[in-house]
């Protein structure tokens, strides 16, 4: 009897969002008006016409905000709404908040809501932005080795430069919250949230209450990818705000172009590198400046760039290392977390610079990338040691598994018989560091019920979001009990069962949380487990639960799981306990930037084909072979889900998805017309996953490991795959990398001409 999958639900057309929920009585709905220019000084607000539109309308500013105005931790620059006499930070920052019986007249009387302000030049270019000193923290800098002196040693030294563009997160169900009044001046909210603990503490703060009268539930997610990370909290609060103000529940939900222009992307980083290779291909030096785009709020953009620094390196060892990573104050809507948060900009520039390496030595890239790879118990450069290294095996097995000689010799041969199609291919190495960077976020509570007819409900802080988190605890409860799947059911989560809770992200709900879950049923299991011992006059220590059966010394005895229960329930014995987990051994020393802040590493390695059309710059992507190592997957089917997605979402990001801002900093992209998503066509029609078996983690929950966010970077060697068809057509086109390699960037190319 297992539940039925929730993605059942979803093609159905079944899934109940925010939106789709039933409405409560006296509903308001909500809509924000946006300042109209990227920078400037509000002066003042005229609300005539949009409160001429309809007597019901109400119209909320800065002024009438009961608690702060703020939603900024590290950096008090996230004001809830733009207060009359400052300066705003990005075009379409809320302003005011417009509520109306129905979301199309509160829609409409936004829209007439209108702002008188001095406008100013805005900042866009995050060097620009750096060079005045415009930083959102102090540059962060990670060092080993001595560069200086090692760069004075190599046969071939390159540098060059490298950007990357964001990427829109395009979750299914756009940014929403519902709020509730509820008696003696406390808050009830529904939101879209990744971080229902952090609505609590954003809503609290606004209207000024303490957190334990702000109930924050978080229902399955129509996707998050990070965007609701930090970024639900100001619509969940604003919505608290209208419902405060009126006594009244409201609703907000952000229309598909708001929140697009509205709400964070991932981060654009514009980079710059050297690197410095031996005679032999070793990489002897590198260093690099990441110029992050941070947008105008801080947001989670140090974590970000914590993350980039961490991963400066790829897959490789590099025993003399310099990076520095400026977070560039920008006006544009704030960046913030998306699936690789960091990574993936980090290792599209150390793919880069070996790419220019090679070319320049004039080595084999395949040979260059396997002599480098990290082998157990080599040092990051921030101290930490690499173990149980899967670096080499997932690469070898990569080769085999796509026949990389018979590939290269058969794309050899097509581009010598081709002249209109080039044919391309490339391959990369993956080592993701799992654990939030921020160590104190690494830690989470559980809460479990065990019902009296033998059902069993676990809470914990981790939020579904089609990841199927849900169901991977469930199999931890499922397994911890020795029952069957089907008697346990996961809760959406909600600050009343659990407290205090971080993010779901960094590819750690299911770490974090499944071991908080596990510890709260294994003390309920012992407990169970005394009462059967004094039942069958054993000791505990012969018993055990299996197959819903308690076995002594194992053989099946005649308790059985309900009756377990019920002798336990009569024996007035407590069936719920509370679990925490705190991930064991992290330690970071944030002045030296020395220690090692990941639980473990993901490995793995992809390989990818693309064809090029010569004359159109078109192309497709043809093969992905992909050997991941996932540990002892506790669901493989979810596994297998989680890395094609998340490879879609990479190659979305390294070839189409262009987004694009004017030099007034307006969102260009702004609807899913100009802002192209990978869809199926898009995708490889030859796609092989492949678990490297046998490999269990010691250092998670059921020896699993993390999956969500590691396999996006393989999307990257789609890049290079079209950028390899590019040189068979033209070997002397122009030198660049710049993500995302669209069509037209192609043609570009082919021409000879600068992209
Ligand atoms: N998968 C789906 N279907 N929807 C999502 O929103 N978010 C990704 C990843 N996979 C996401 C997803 C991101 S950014 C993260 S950090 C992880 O899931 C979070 O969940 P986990 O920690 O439980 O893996
Ligand atoms: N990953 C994702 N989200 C985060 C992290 C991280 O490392 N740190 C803080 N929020
Ligand atoms: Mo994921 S970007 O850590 O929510």
């Amino acid at each position: 009897m297992n539940p039925i999958p929730e993605a059942i639900y979803n093609l159905r057309g079944e899934t109940r969002y925010i939106d789709d929920m039933p409405e409560p009585k006296n509903l308001l709905e909500a809509a924000v008006a946006g300042v109209p220019v990227a920078r400037g000084i509000l002066k003042s607000i005229d609300a005539s016409a949009a409160l001429a539109l309809d007597p019901s309308i109400r119209v909320i500013t800065a002024a009438d905000i009961p608690g702060e105005n703020q939603l900024g931790q590290a950096v008090p620059d996230e004001p809830l709404l733009v207060a009359t006499g400052t300066e705003w930070g990005f075009r379409g920052q809320p302003y005011a908040l417009v509520l109306a019986p129905t979301k199309s007249l509160a829609r409409r009387a936004a829209a007439l809501v209108k702002a008188t302000y001095d406008e100013l030049k805005p900042l866009l270019d995050p060097r620009e932005a750096a060079r005045e000193g415009k930083l959102i923290l102090q540059p962060r800098t990670q060092k080993m080795g001595d560069p200086v002196a090692a760069f004075a040693t190599c046969a071939t030294v390159v540098s060059g430069r490298v950007d990357s563009g964001g990427q829109e997160h395009v979750y299914l169900e756009t940014q929403s919250a519902i709020a509730t009044p509820v008696e003696g001046g406390g808050m009830r909210v529904v939101s879209g949230t990744q971080h229902p603990t952090g609505v609590q503490e954003g809503v609290a703060r606004v209207l000024g209450i303490p957190m334990h009268k702000v109930e924050v539930e978080a229902p399955r997610l129509g996707g998050g990818f990070g965007g609701k990370e930090d970024q639900a909290a100001s619509w969940a609060a604003l919505a608290a705000l209208g419902a405060r103000i009126t006594g009244r529940p409201v609703k907000l939900i952000l229309s598909r172009k708001d929140d697009m222009r509205m709400t964070g992307k991932r981060h654009p980083y514009t980079s710059d590198f050297r690197i410095g290779l031996d005679t032999e291909g070793r990489i002897v030096a590198f260093e690099a400046d990441y110029y992050q785009n941070s947008g105008a709020i801080c947001d989670l953009s140090p974590a970000i760039l914590s993350r980039t620094l961490f991963h400066a390196v790829g897959a490789y060892h590099v025993p003399n290392v310099r990076v520095t990573g400026y977070m560039c104050r920008t006006n544009l809507p704030a960046f913030t977390a998306f699936r690789g948060f960091g990574a993936p900009q980090a290792f599209f520039v150390i793919e880069a610079a070996i790419d220019a390496a090679v070319a320049k030595a004039g080595l084999d890239p395949t040979e260059v990338r396997r002599r480098n790879l990290l082998a157990e118990g080599d040092s990051f450069h921030f101290g930490m040691k690499a173990e149980n290294c899967k670096a080499g095996i997932t690469f070898d097995r990569l080769l085999e598994k796509s026949r990389w000689n018979e590939l290269h010799a058969q794309i050899g041969a097509f581009n010598a018989s081709h002249r209109l199609e080039k044919r391309g291919a490339a391959l990369i190495p993956l080592c993701f560091g799992v654990s939030f960077t921020k160590l104190l976020m690494n830690q989470g509570g559980a809460l479990v019920h065990v019902y009296s007819d033998g059902s069993v409900l676990v809470s914990t802080g981790a939020v579904e979001m089609g990841q199927q988190v849900s169901r991977k605890i469930a199999r931890v409860a499922a397994a911890a009990f020795g029952i069957d799947l089907g008697l346990v059911r996961v809760e959406r989560t909600s600050t009343l069962a659990v407290a205090n809770t971080f993010p779901t992200a960094a590819s750690t709900g299911s770490d974090i949380n499944g071991m908080a879950a596990l510890a709260a049923c294994e003390e309920i299991r012992a407990r169970l487990l005394g009462v059967a011992a004094a039942e069958l006059g054993a000791s505990v220590a012969e018993l055990s639960i299996e197959g819903g059966r308690v076995m002594r010394k194992g053989k099946p005895t005649e308790l059985a799981w309900a009756g377990l229960v019920m002798k336990t329930h009569n024996a007035r014995v407590d069936l719920s306990a509370h679990g925490f987990y705190a991930t064991p051994d992290l330690v970071y020393d944030n002045e030296a930037e020395r220690g090692s802040p990941f639980a473990y590493h993901v490995y793995g390695c992809a390989a990818v084909t693309a064809t090029v059309d010569v004359l159109r710059g078109t192309y497709s992507v043809d093969d992905v072979w992909i050997v991941h190592d996932g540990g002892d997957s506790i669901d493989e089917a979810v596994d297998l889900g989680q890395i094609e997605g998340a490879f879609a979402q990479g190659l979305g990001w390294s070839l189409l998805e262009d987004l694009a801002f004017g030099e007034d900093g307006r969102l260009l992209s702004d609807s899913l017309s100009t802002y192209k998503l990978p869809d199926l066509h898009f995708m490889p029609s030859h796609v092989e996953v492949e678990f490297l078996k046998g490999h269990p983690n010691p250092k998670a929950v059921m020896k699993s490991k993390a999956i969500g966010e590691p396999p996006l970077v393989y999307g990257i060697a789609g890049y290079f795959a079209v950028l390899d068809a590019l040189r068979a057509a033209r070997r002397d086109g122009p030198g660049f990398y710049d993500i995302p390699l669209t069509p037209e960037k192609c043609l570009d190319y082919l021409q000879g001409k600068r992209p």
